[in-house]
């Protein structure tokens, strides 16, 4: 029998294979390899990693196509476009992972102004002396003002958790119409970007990669940031020009950063490993069990209901 869903991964739990059960069959091939490419003439349906560019001369020799899918929220490695034009649906995860990712974002923002990294190297270098009156200060966050791109489900989760810690959020999105954001706990205000930056205590990135969005943060915009002002990056690399926020903290302009993504990800700028005052972590946003099931599930019933049917 011939592939009808192509698969580079047997993603989390069960949701692909009660996938491939109900449109037999399912192939599960890496990503450019030979299997992959020859089961392309027959699939109908792909499943994708967000580490897998799929480009518009893949998409010419998968004729029988009706859905891409992407086992992620973004959708910037994927032909969006010219699947639109040829009728291709394009599924990915929205929602599920707000929270696992606005938790990762929020241990990053906690790990830099509490500095847990030296803390803890600290603590096991058998070198520690003992409490000390102005040992390793942090940064205080009730009161201050956390300013968020993105005004989607992971910035509205984000700011909830930012509200809870006294923080004051305000949005900067591509709405950018002036009116509020409703996050859940409170209404927040949408500003321009030009406004928002100089009033952040703590800048966290929760925007798509886009065109508009890429580079949006360059090193002018970075010097709108008040001193010692965190940046949080949980999004994808290339919104963050990388190379000035390095530089600007190397100058002790910036309080620290915290990045989960990278521009080229997975090789990180080295640039990043000399730098003082960050947090690295290699793109954990979504990774726990539930949300990665939750992701899977959705992305399968997306695929599901494109192939005219449905799961479970
Ligand atoms: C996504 O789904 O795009 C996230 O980056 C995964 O963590």
């Amino acid at each position: 029998m011939n592939t009808r869903i192509l698969a580079t991964s047997p993603l989390v739990g069960n949701a692909l294979q009660e996938l491939g059960a109900r449109f037999p069959e399912l192939t599960i091939a890496p990503f450019r390899s030979i299997a992959w490419k020859m089961s392309l003439a027959h699939a109908e349906a792909l499943v994708l990693l967000l580490s897998e560019p799929l480009t518009e001369a893949d998409l010419d020799l998968a004729p029988r196509l009706k859905a891409v899918g992407t086992f992620s929220v973004a959708v910037n490695h994927l032909p969006v476009e010219a699947c639109r034009r040829r009728g291709i649906e394009v599924v990915n995860t929205p929602g599920v992972l707000a929270d696992a990712t606005a938790d990762l974002a929020l241990t990053l923002l906690l790990s830099l102004t509490r500095r847990v990294r030296e803390g803890e190297l600290l603590a096991r270098s058998g070198g520690w002396k003992g409490w000390a009156p102005d040992q390793l200060l942090g940064t205080s966050l009730a009161g201050k003002t956390c300013g968020i791109l993105g005004g989607g489900p992971t910035g509205k989760a984000f700011a909830r958790r930012a509200w809870a810690l006294g923080m004051r959020p305000v949005f900067w999105d591509r709405e950018n119409k002036g009116t509020p954001v409703d996050f859940g706990a409170g209404l927040a205000r949408r500003l321009p970007l030009a406004d928002l930056l100089p009033q952040s205590a703590v800048l966290s990135l929760h925007c798509p990669l886009t065109p508009e969005t890429r580079g949006l943060l360059t090193m002018p915009m970075l010097l709108r940031l008040p001193e010692g002002a965190f940046i949080l990056n949980t999004a994808r690399g290339g919104i963050l020009d990388e190379e000035a926020a390095i530089q600007l903290l190397h100058q002790g302009r910036l309080g620290g950063v915290g990045l989960d993504v990278y521009e080229g990800e997975p090789a990180i700028n080295t640039g990043w490993l000399k730098a003082p005052r960050t947090v690295l972590l290699p793109h954990l946003g979504s990774a726990t069990r539930e949300t990665r099931e939750a992701m899977a599930r959705l992305l399968c019933d997306g695929i599901a209901r494109t192939l005219g049917g449905k799961l479970g």
